[in-house]
């Protein structure tokens, strides 16, 4: 085969396992309509997540730490919170190359359930940070990422009747929180809290 022709196959092959990247996510994305939600012990979802992800984070030198509180009960599809775990380990260990802590944490108050991951990379420059949730922004080598894994959490979240923010300090590190509504709150919404006079 000529030279010029080789070379012109590769490049249609890095560009079709490009194209059925962004298909893969945009499919996730449309799929949330479709959410099954039930009673999830978070915690666990977790753990059941990033276990898949555990031999590759000992590969690269990623120590994760969990910083669990017990008991975090959420109504929230697995399936569809496993995904934004994933994407967000995911994208936590491609922003460590030379090793670094993944933090986990779980916590809650009356109101909400808030997970953190936290990691020790590169961190977002202020430039890039209000760009990270928007659909194809990407800092990253064509086959490395489309762009669309922030954009999924998002719609997720948004979908739980959520929030998510990042903070994040170049050369530092970045912060993911998530907060979702807790189910167990012991304040009842119609019932009157304040002071009676
Ligand atoms: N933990 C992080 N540390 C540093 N930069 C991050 C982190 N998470 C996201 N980013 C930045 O936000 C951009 C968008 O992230 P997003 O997950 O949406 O897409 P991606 O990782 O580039 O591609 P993919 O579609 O494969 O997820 C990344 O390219 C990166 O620049
Ligand atoms: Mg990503």
């Amino acid at each position: 085969m000529p030279d010029q022709a080789k070379k012109d196959l590769d490049k249609i092959e890095d560009c079709v396992i490009y194209s059925r990247e962004i298909i893969k996510k945009l499919m996730e994305f449309s799929r949330q309509s479709s959410m099954c939600k039930e009673e999830i012990n978070l915690n666990r979802v977790i753990d059941n997540s990033i276990t898949f992800l555990e031999a590759r984070c000992i590969k690269e030198g990623i120590k994760i730490v969990r910083q669990y509180t017990e008991n975090i009960i959420v109504s929230a599809d697995p399936t569809q919170i496993n995904q934004v775990i994933t994407n967000l380990t995911i994208n936590a260990i491609q922003a460590m190359k030379n090793g670094g802590k993944l933090i986990i944490s779980t916590r809650k108050n009356s109101k909400n359930v808030i997970l953190s991951i936290e990691d020790t990379g590169t961190g977002i420059s202020s430039e890039n940070i209000s760009k990270t949730f928007m659909p194809f922004f990407t800092t990253k080598d064509v086959g490395e990422g489309t762009g669309l894994g922030l954009s999924v959490v998002y719609g997720i979240i948004q979908n739980h009747n959520g929030d998510i923010k990042v903070s994040s300090e170049p050369g530092k590190g970045t912060i993911f929180e998530i907060c979702l509504p807790n189910i167990c709150s012991n304040v009842h919404p119609n019932v009157y809290q304040g002071e009676r006079t």
